[in-house]
């Protein structure tokens, strides 16, 4: 016989064994599912009996994770700002750092149209549209499957977005943009989790992670009615990215930090 919390102890040991980051958060997580409830639950119930149902249900997950499957992917959910989203492998999976994204719309203007270029999920655009209702809303992505999850998790939200199969701004009238495009250099060893499971499309850019970046910033700088560029980059990328934005004509360019330290998000401003 094993309890609950020894369960978790069990599999947060394997989990650590074959390299994931974050052991014991999985298997709580994964046992909160397999018990169909959640976190809290698997540490009020630690001294319980683990029954063998259970004990199947948890060895299916965490066989999944074993292989390095994303949690998110497995849960089929992944919680970004207020939202909670359905993800799957068609979409990236939202990172807590992109909530930077949304931070910057907060600021806009009532009223200014917002395009949310390469939204996979529709973390950033529906999280906007959630808190900033007054501003108009627009979902962009090249990538039809992302839409129709994009669709899917508007409609659970109750959420007012306007979806657009787009080559970045080809054909999307904005005020402002925020975008999370792919800016990982191409060839860049990642992680098993990110690697396998994760949409390349939504991953790399060229030779310096910038072809889409720089492909959207030229695209924005002759757009008058454009005056607010909100970009995420990856690491060692901000200088390059303040100089293309400012030499496209949003001269007041601003580094914006995330919670690690990094600069994360270039905005553009005229
Ligand atoms: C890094 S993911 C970001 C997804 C979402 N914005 C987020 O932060 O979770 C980049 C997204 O850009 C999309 N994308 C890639 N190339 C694109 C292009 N040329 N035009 C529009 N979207 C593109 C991908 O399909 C993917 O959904």
């Amino acid at each position: 016989m094993t309890t609950v919390s020894e369960e978790v102890r069990n599999a947060a040991a394997e989990l650590a064994k074959v390299g994931c980051d974050t052991p014991r958060l999985d298997a709580e997580l994964l046992l909160a599912r397999a018990m169909d409830s959640d976190r809290a639950a698997v540490a009020m119930r630690g001294d319980e009996e683990a029954s063998s149902d259970l004990r199947t249900r948890y060895l299916a997950l965490l066989s999944r994770r074993a292989r390095r499957e994303p949690v998110a992917y497995i849960l089929g959910r992944k919680d970004f700002r207020r939202i909670t989203l359905a993800v799957d492998p068609r979409v990236l999976i939202p990172r807590p750092e992109t909530e930077l994204l949304v931070e910057v719309a907060l600021t806009f203007p009532a009223g200014v149209r917002v395009a949310d270029v390469g939204t996979g999920s529709g973390a950033v655009a529906l999280a906007i549209k959630d808190e900033r209702p007054d501003l108009d809303v627009v979902g962009t992505d090249a990538s039809a499957s992302a839409l129709s999850l994009a669709r899917l998790n508007a409609s659970r939200c109750r959420l007012a977005v306007e979806w657009m199969q787009a080559d970045l701004l080809d054909g999307v009238e904005c005020d402002a943009v925020v975008a999370n495009l792919p800016y990982i250099p191409t060839g860049t060893e990642l992680p098993v989790d990110v690697a396998e499971y994760e949409p390349r499309g939504a991953l790399f850019a060229g030779p310096d992670g910038l072809d889409l970046i720089r492909r959207l910033v030229a695209q924005a700088g002759p757009r008058p009615r454009l005056t607010t560029l909100a970009l995420e980059i990856g690491a060692g990328q901000s200088d390059a990215v303040a100089a293309l934005v400012a030499a496209a004509g949003f001269p007041h360019v601003e580094r914006l930090r995330d919670l690690a330290g990094h600069e994360r998000v270039i905005v553009g401003r005229r």
